[in-house]
């Protein structure tokens, strides 16, 4: 450790006001709170700030959805908010919001200063109406029929089925998500920020180092692409208004990023700290911002050109983790494991969740499975299996023989060993390795415990006149359970509170891994952590387990989290499937991936169908050659004509598509099951 401090400020990305924690997001807030912990026992001046993101149209449309003001909506979901994360241990120096006047102040100066340097531009652009709602409709707030590969119900910005990204004035049949009306085409002037002249800027910051591997080389992609990034939105909607722009609102992520000034000016202001030194464009602070893998864009593109357009500091690093699945699949409202804060906090310890996370984060971007035995076990196994053992092996006899710890350990390399692992650990808290810092800690415990599976102070203690070898032995077990107490702290800091009142000492810091705690008398020895039992896990999950859930609306929707509910058996018969052959394919006109497919189905007679196909089929490939066909789907009005029906195909789109077929023996008309 240096002399002087680092100066480190560090946020977690701030979660929408619209709906509630849950594990997914508990992921990131924990990874950083553990990091920020380690740096503040550490010495070092570490200041970790957040906020409510609580702008934007999915949160005015959730508040009209709730009978509220926005103002009344976000002011509740932040108290939730604060309240899950308080009962997790994840400690801000500040939670704020992004509605505040210092978030309103920052987004005004940032924009004007950009807007000064020639980096704002304005545009004439089309854009989508809602005539019964009256609103411009954002992207998400536009579904329609997807143009590339004519998957139904898709939203304006992107395909979920073949990945196509487009504009919403492209979506087939759109339709607006607010009022279902159909969206009109309507002119505007919007405000840009011009992304593309920061293009060297943006080169030379994604190679400067600080970013993990992964992440840069998409960044590296992005900058092949950059386009003037569209910042304004039109009234309604809930944000700020952008100066000298009547009736245009701040597009709700250019001020989220700028709410974490917003939170840190809050927090000067009240503890009388230097804000400029912090975000100058020289300052010698360190600025890490934790987020998750979706959200990249914005941080590494957006977010610091905006700071150098207005001559402010940029990140030092940008730190992104995966998406949290539950057993190995996305999670899930049906099965149970679509699980809120205040659900798991409701049945089991938050101790045991930071302590799975830790154990299995590492410093690169790959998913995380929580998977619930394994949970379980991790957790009696290493936590109180292991670690807790120590002190409840030996807590007891030091009491019993006068209470005082002696003044030599039995075994001194035993504890100089755990002594001498703190560099190491400390080294992989730095760089976000927390499963392998839990590993050196758990081979830590492991040593203790054969130690003292060998010594057995229990069989000692009943024999006459060995008290002091009893307490000696102890006093070395004891010894280590306090460092590992003090290296597990970053993740377990209820933990380590209750193991100072019975070891009887001040709070830990790292630099107390120097000493070791000699003729000292410690209390009586409470039991510090129970085990998991699955029961608790089941009951979480049928807390969780929602029978119908609704479909992920376009407000507010669950990043990544939300799949649909298994069918039954008859919902799947419902499906007629038919064999089918192609009589004729032909291109069509202005459509880049569809091909018109006319089907002979025997029986039914003739069908005709639009595939998105067209990357990977030929017409000529396709005629006389038997398909599926999905018989009883209501025919689509599209763009091209009507679609009586669908083909079945499998793989992820475009090139790698595979049209299925029946046997060859099947006769157009058969019914396929
Ligand atoms: N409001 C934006 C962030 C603005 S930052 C200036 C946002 N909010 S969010 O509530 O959707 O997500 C907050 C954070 O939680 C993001 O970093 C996001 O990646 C993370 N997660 C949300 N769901 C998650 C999982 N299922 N798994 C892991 N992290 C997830 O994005
Ligand atoms: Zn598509």
């Amino acid at each position: 450790m240096s002399d002087t401090p680092r100066k480190i400020l560090v946020t977690s990305a701030l979660p929408y006001a619209n709906g509630p924690i849950h594990l997914g997001h508990l992921l990131e807030y924990i990874q950083t709170d553990i990091w920020v912990r380690f740096q503040k026992l550490n010495g070092q001046n570490c200041l970790y700030v957040c906020a409510d993101d609580a702008h934007g149209t999915a949160i005015m449309l959730k508040a009209e959805e709730n009978g509220v003001t926005p103002e009344q909506q976000i002011a509740k979901v932040k108290a939730d908010h604060e309240r899950d994360f308080a009962d997790f241990q994840i400690r801000f120096d500040n939670y704020y919001s992004t509605h505040s006047p210092e978030n309103r102040q920052f987004s005004e100066m940032i924009f004007q200063r950009n807007k000064d340097a020639g980096y704002i531009v304005e545009k004439e652009i089309t854009q989508l109406y809602d005539p019964e709602k009256g609103m411009f409709l954002s992207d998400r707030f536009v579904r329609g029929t997807c143009p590339k590969c004519g998957a139904a119900d898709q939203y304006g910005d992107n395909c979920e089925v073949c990945g196509a990204t487009y504009s919403p004035s492209e979506l087939i049949d759109p339709y607006s998500a607010v009022s279902g009306a159909t969206p009109v085409e309507k002119q505007t002037t919007q405000l840009f920020f011009d992304l593309p002249q920061f293009e060297p800027l943006l080169r030379q910051w994604t190679r400067s180092g600080s970013l993990q591997e992964g992440v840069a080389n998409k960044l590296q992609e992005w900058i092949e692409e950059l386009h003037p990034w569209d910042i304004s939105r039109e009234a309604p909607y809930f944000g700020f208004e952008i100066p000298g722009y009547p009736g245009k609102y701040f597009y709700v992520w250019l001020d989220a990023p700028i709410g974490y000034m917003a939170s840190f000016k809050n927090l000067c202001d009240r503890e009388g700290l230097d804000f400029d030194d912090y975000w100058k464009a020289d300052s010698d602070a360190e600025l890490y911002h934790f987020i998750g893998k979706d959200i990249i864009n914005f941080h590494g593109l957006f977010w610091p050109a905006m700071l150098e357009g207005a001559g402010l500091r940029k990140p030092t690093a940008i730190y992104s983790h995966g998406f949290v699945t539950v057993n190995g699949a996305k999670m899930s409202k049906s099965r149970g494991t679509f699980i809120k804060a205040r659900t798991y906090l409701d049945h089991l310890n938050p101790e045991y969740l930071r302590y799975y996370f830790a154990a299995k984060l590492n410093s690169r971007v790959d998913d995380f499975d929580l998977n619930l035995e394994d949970f379980a076990q991790r957790v009696n196994t290493d936590l109180v299996g292991k670690v807790v053992n120590i002190a409840s092996r030996t807590g007891n006899f030091v009491k019993k023989f006068g209470g005082t710890l002696s003044a030599h350990p039995d075994n001194p390399l035993l504890v100089q060993e755990a002594q001498q692992a703190a560099a190491t650990i400390a080294g992989f808290y730095e760089q976000r390795e927390f499963g392998k810092a839990m590993r050196e800690i758990m081979t830590l415990a492991d040593h203790a415990n054969g130690y003292i599976a060998d010594k057995a102070p229990w069989s000692l203690a009943k024999e006459e006149g060995r008290e002091q070898e009893v307490l000696e032995i102890c006093t070395t077990a004891l010894n280590v359970f306090r460092l590992l107490v003090l290296y597990l702290k970053p993740v377990l800091p209820g933990l380590a509170e209750r193991a100072e009142a019975f070891l009887n000492i001040p709070p830990l810091t790292w630099a107390d891994s120097a000493t070791l705690l000699l003729e000292h008398e410690i209390n009586k020895f409470n039991p510090l952590l129970n085990r998991v039992d699955m029961a608790q896990i089941e009951a979480v999950l049928a807390d969780s387990r929602e029978t119908n859930p609704a479909p992920a609306a376009a407000a507010g929707d669950d990043k990544a989290t939300e799949e649909e509910a298994p069918i039954g058996i008859d919902d799947f018969l419902k499906v007629k499937l038919r064999a089918a052959r192609v009589v004729q394919a032909q291109h069509v006109d202005g459509a880049d991936k569809l091909l018109r497919l006319t089907l002979d189905v025997g029986e039914l007679g003739q069908r005709n169908v639009f595939a998105g196909i067209k990357a990977k089929y030929a017409p000529e490939d396709l005629e006389g050659k038997m398909v599926v066909l999905v018989a009883n789907l209501a025919p689509r009005k599209m763009k091209f004509g009507v679609s009586e029906g669908m083909v079945l195909a499998a793989g992820p789109g475009g090139e790698d598509i595979f049209l299925l077929s029946p046997d060859s023996g099947a006769q157009p008309g058969m019914e396929v099951r």
